[in-house]
């Protein structure tokens, strides 16, 4: 199948596309992390910049993870960009994910409060928009199919997460 991701238009495209952010989303749980990247910092409000959630041991174990998952795709589909556009990929659901724990704190949020959609999608949204701004624009019918792909899949792997007593929250 000929894969033109300028614009990423299919299902197919879409699915390569955001498959290793989902992978990256999913693996900081499992790290463990103990090093907070704001290493204890406040904000000027006084609230932790991002608090204990957002750890650099977490952060690096999902950028490795969709890193390897977009490798991996490149190489079974014979396809060398979906190894970089796995990488963007990962590297936005990673900045997406800091980000809304930026804005949690902002809004005075515990870690770990429930904060609804962003908790689900912050990681596909910053993924998405790296991509956009390397030139991987989407399409808002794809846009709006893989959000709902994305959002349902963060939901399944947190549950499953609380299940195997990985995390405290089910979200
Ligand atoms: N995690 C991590 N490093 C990251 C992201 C996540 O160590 N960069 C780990 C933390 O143990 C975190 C867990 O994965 O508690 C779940 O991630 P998430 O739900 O994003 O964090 P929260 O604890 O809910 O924190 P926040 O309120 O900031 O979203
Ligand atoms: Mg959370």
């Amino acid at each position: 199948m000929a894969l033109d991701f300028k614009p990423i238009d299919s299902l197919y495209e879409g699915l390569i596309a955001v498959i290793p952010a989902m992978f990256a989303n999913a693996t900081p749980v499992l790290a463990r992390g103990r090093r907070p990247i704001d290493g204890g910092l406040k904000f000027l409000d006084g609230r932790r910049l991002l608090g204990d959630g957002k750890t650099w041991e977490g952060l690096i174990a999902g950028l490795v993870a969709g890193a390897i998952v977009g490798f991996l795709l490149a190489l079974v589909l014979g396809e060398p960009q979906i190894a970089y556009i796995g990488l963007l990929s990962s590297i936005g659901a990673m900045i997406g994910d800091l980000i809304a724990s930026f804005i949690k704190r902002r809004l005075g949020m515990q870690r770990g409060a429930p904060a609804p959609i962003l908790d689900q999608l912050n990681f596909y949204v910053g993924a998405v928009a790296l991509l956009y701004i390397a030139g991987f624009t989407i399409t808002p019918i794809m846009f709006i199919t893989l959000a709902i792909i994305s959002g349902t899949a963060h939901i399944a792997a947190n549950m499953v997460a609380y299940k195997l007593k990985l995390k405290n929250v089910p979200w």
